[in-house]
């Protein structure tokens, strides 16, 4: 939706459109009965073709300015109506107005004459975001990161799916997956994770559930858009076999795992080639290496040429007018006209859409709004958030909470709500906000509460306890609160949001609370609701401590069965929590943090290369606040037997997790492979698989795991191949990515492999 970065470029952008040539003349509606019924007849709509001939079918049967038409997107700005027809395809911007869904993200008209639908698009991951429209919020897409578990995203993907294609959206703009490189970026909390096997399986998940509803869903934002201050305007420096290692390795795992309908280029530049332009990643990368059939449509506002980046492989300007000219409008038809783009491009770019929306069954099984099922959908949104809560410590077993008369909740409106992040992502929550919203910026940025109390939810589960609030913001107030309560639980949070990077020091004196309280009362208890890691200069302070990120729709209640211990915790990290800043690759981010993303063009020199997250913190033998995998649970786990075969496509990997404790638990077998001397690996370790498996006290279950090869090799940029090292690798079964419980050694043989996957399915 609408960002300061958009709103700087509107005025730009009604100034070009006034004064342009010629017009497009063709018809924006929906499809009426006849045109339907006739379409219905057509031979693309013969279900036993695959997508690519039905998608060339129609392409034959389609005008130029039918074509030009699909590859045009508009955002619903009240000024729509006012465009210069000239300059659109179809010139009727009064029909386009009237056709998008109010507040909608964006849309793109449909051809009613061949049976070809409109996309209206909806943001995003967590859940159908739309002011007008409360819809259902899964908690954040790290937060479900960090079940470990791709059925919880998939479960996510089908519950908003569903609300999409009821709400009439059929293309959904979700499927974050920026790897968790800098831990300031304030979109963190829409991503999923710092690892990109981890990061994949979860996005994909996602993407899987969402276009069960056949629907279309994005991945993005593609490439390395790893902050938020200038992101518009920054360069994110970074060799080939880095970016090929970290974040195109996690792009390409998502795509092969949940074939997303379009991927959505990102507003930076990468290598100082704009994403939406940048042949080497578009045309080379995704639609060469991988041999990607879905199309690339733009992030809003992230189109800066027609013939540029027609030719580097865009599909599809999306979000007129985000962008400061209609470069897909007549601008491109002209570029037709003189060949500065062929022919074939404009009908490579058609095809691509049809295929999405024949593959995905948008075309088959067109949307209708309908009614939506609130009360299941926020128990998937409440399972999610079970099953991702991590418990970060516990000291003497403080937790689950036992009999206690007298509790004081401190802090977080944790009387009324739990929080979200903001910007493209927030969605309006069912039965209105916790609090009233604070706007953090414009309209767009807005802080949301969700209404779902913890403590609510806890007087429910524990009747006979007496719950006191204190809101938390004087520090006198919470001490007081605090003295005299059996314990303390004080919830704090940080906000996050779209198109800002953030603190990891929490604000508004939330330290100095918490650290008034465990002085106070020495059974204190902490929950985070944040948009990733923060800094805990309390955390030994404190008995107990759970991340919670952002938890959704029914977070609170989900939050009291964990401390309760209605639901035994078994989320793990799927980020680092950094000690202190010095920990950080950069020490401050570059560029200005002000939203605005204006200025003159800057460089991000990702010096870490692939090393992300934990492997940063392994090659440098740094000691985190809470390493990667780490998470608590209320009973225990013996990980056994493990083994290291070589098989065919790849390594196979076998163990045995038991449960040694006296309660039902879920756990993660962690797999980490160390390199042998010589191998290019950007750090000494890697996340190469994991099983999250739910045991019985004293039952066992059995894990196994083929390795992708990719995953032991490094990318040899000079022949474009996977390249894995002769050697001794060492294979470790782990709980976390600091507490490795056994290890095996496997040799492996030298092996080259090419980076050009087999075509997907037709
Ligand atoms: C965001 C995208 C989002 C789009 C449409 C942009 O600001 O970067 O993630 O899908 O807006 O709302």
């Amino acid at each position: 939706m609408q960002s300061p970065f958009r709103k700087t470029i509107l005025a730009q952008a009604f100034a070009v459109l006034f004064f342009s040539p010629t017009a497009f003349l063709v018809h924006a509606a929906e499809p009426s009965a006849a045109s339907a019924s006739a379409s219905a007849q057509a031979p693309w709509m013969d279900r036993s073709k695959t997508a690519t001939q039905r998608a060339d079918l129609v392409l034959k049967a389609m005008t130029q300015d039918e074509k030009l038409l699909m590859v045009f997107g508009y955002a619903p700005y009240a000024e729509l109506a006012k465009l210069d027809p000239k300059m659109i395809p179809g010139g009727k911007p009064g029909e386009v107005a009237a056709a998008v869904i109010p507040e909608a993200a964006g849309y793109v008209p449909g051809v009613p004459r061949l049976g070809i639908p409109a996309q209206h698009e909806t943001d995003a991951s967590m859940g159908v975001r739309n002011i007008k429209l409360e819809r259902t919020s899964l908690p954040s897409s790290l937060a479900t990161a960090a079940s470990w578990d791709p059925k919880v995203s998939e479960a996510g993907g089908v519950m908003i799916g569903s609300e999409a294609r009821q709400s009439g959206f059929n293309i959904l703009l979700a499927g974050g997956l920026n790897l968790v490189r800098e831990p300031r970026n304030g979109r963190n909390f829409e991503y999923t994770g710092e690892d990109p096997l981890l990061a994949a399986e979860m996005t994909a998940g996602l993407i899987r559930g969402a276009q069960s509803n056949r629907i279309v869903s994005t991945i993005k934002h593609y490439l390395i858009n790893a902050q938020e201050a200038g992101r518009g305007i920054l360069s994110a420096q970074i060799s080939e076999p880095a970016m090929r290692m970290s974040d195109g390795l996690a792009f390409e795992l998502a795509i092969e795992k949940s074939s997303p309908g379009s991927v959505m280029c990102s507003y930076n530049r990468i290598n100082d080639v704009y994403g939406c332009e940048n042949a080497p990643l578009l045309k080379g990368m995704l639609k060469g290496d991988w041999a990607y059939k879905g199309y690339v449509m733009s992030d809003w506002g992230a189109v800066h040429s027609t013939v540029f980046a027609a030719n580097a492989g865009l599909d599809q300007q999306s979000g007129f007018p985000s962008d400061k000219q209609a470069y897909f409008g007549q601008m491109l038809k002209e570029a037709l006209e003189d060949g500065s783009v062929p022919q074939a491009r404009l009908d490579d770019m058609v095809r691509r859409i049809l295929w999405a929306l024949f593959d995905k069954g948008v075309m088959d099984h067109p949307v209708k709004p309908g009614p939506i099922d609130f009360a299941a959908n926020a128990r998937v949104a409440q399972a999610a958030a079970e099953q991702s809560i991590v418990l970060l410590k516990n000291d003497g077993g403080l937790l689950p909470l036992g009999k206690a008369s007298k509790v004081a909740i401190i802090g977080s409106h944790a009387d009324k709500g739990v929080l979200a992040g903001g910007g493209s992502s927030g969605v309006t929550p069912v039965g209105g906000p916790a609090i009233p919203i604070v706007l953090r910026g414009d309209a767009w940025l807005r802080e949301i509460w969700h209404p779902s109390s913890p403590m609510k939810a806890l007087q429910g589960l524990l009747p006979e306890t007496r719950f006191n609030f204190d809101e938390g913001t004087s520090v006198e107030s919470a001490s007081q609160a605090a003295v005299g309560a059996d314990l303390a639980i004080v919830f704090v949070h940080q906000w996050m949001g779209e198109s800002l990077d953030g603190s990891l020091t929490l604000d508004s004196k939330q330290d100095e609370v918490v650290s008034a309280v465990a002085r106070a009362n020495p059974n204190t208890i902490v929950v985070v609701q944040s948009g990733g890691a923060v800094f805990m200069p309390w955390h030994k302070d404190v008995r107990a401590i759970v991340a919670a990120f952002y938890p959704g729709a029914a977070g609170g209640e989900a939050i009291a069965r964990v401390l309760t211990g209605a639901v035994n915790p078994s989320g793990r990290l799927p980020i680092t929590f950094p000690a202190d800043l010095n920990q950080l690759v950069r020490k401050e981010i570059d560029g200005k943090n002000d939203g605005k993303s204006e200025g003159p063009l800057f460089s991000v020199r990702y010096t870490e290369g692939a090393a992300v997250g934990y492997k940063w913190f392994d090659l440098h033998g740094l000691k985190p606040l809470y390493a990667f995998g780490h998470g608590l649970s209320y009973t225990s786990f013996d990980y056994e037997k493990l083994s290291a075969t070589q098989a065919k496509t790849g390594v196979s990997i076998k163990f045995q997790v038991r449960n040694t404790g006296r309660r039902d638990g879920a756990t993660v077998g962690q797999v980490y492979v160390r390199a042998p001397q010589g191998a290019h690996w950007e750090a000494p370790r890697r996340l190469v698989g994991f099983d999250k498996l739910k045991l019985q006290p004293g039952e066992s279950k059995k894990a196994t795991i083929l390795i992708d090869p990719r995953l032991l090799a490094s990318f040899d940029e000079s022949t474009g191949e996977w390249v894995i090292t002769k050697g001794s690798y060492e294979v470790q079964l782990a709980a976390a990515s600091d507490e490795v419980r056994s290890r095996v050694q496997i040799q492996l043989d030298a092996r080259r492999f090419s980076a050009k996957r087999a075509a997907q399915k037709p």
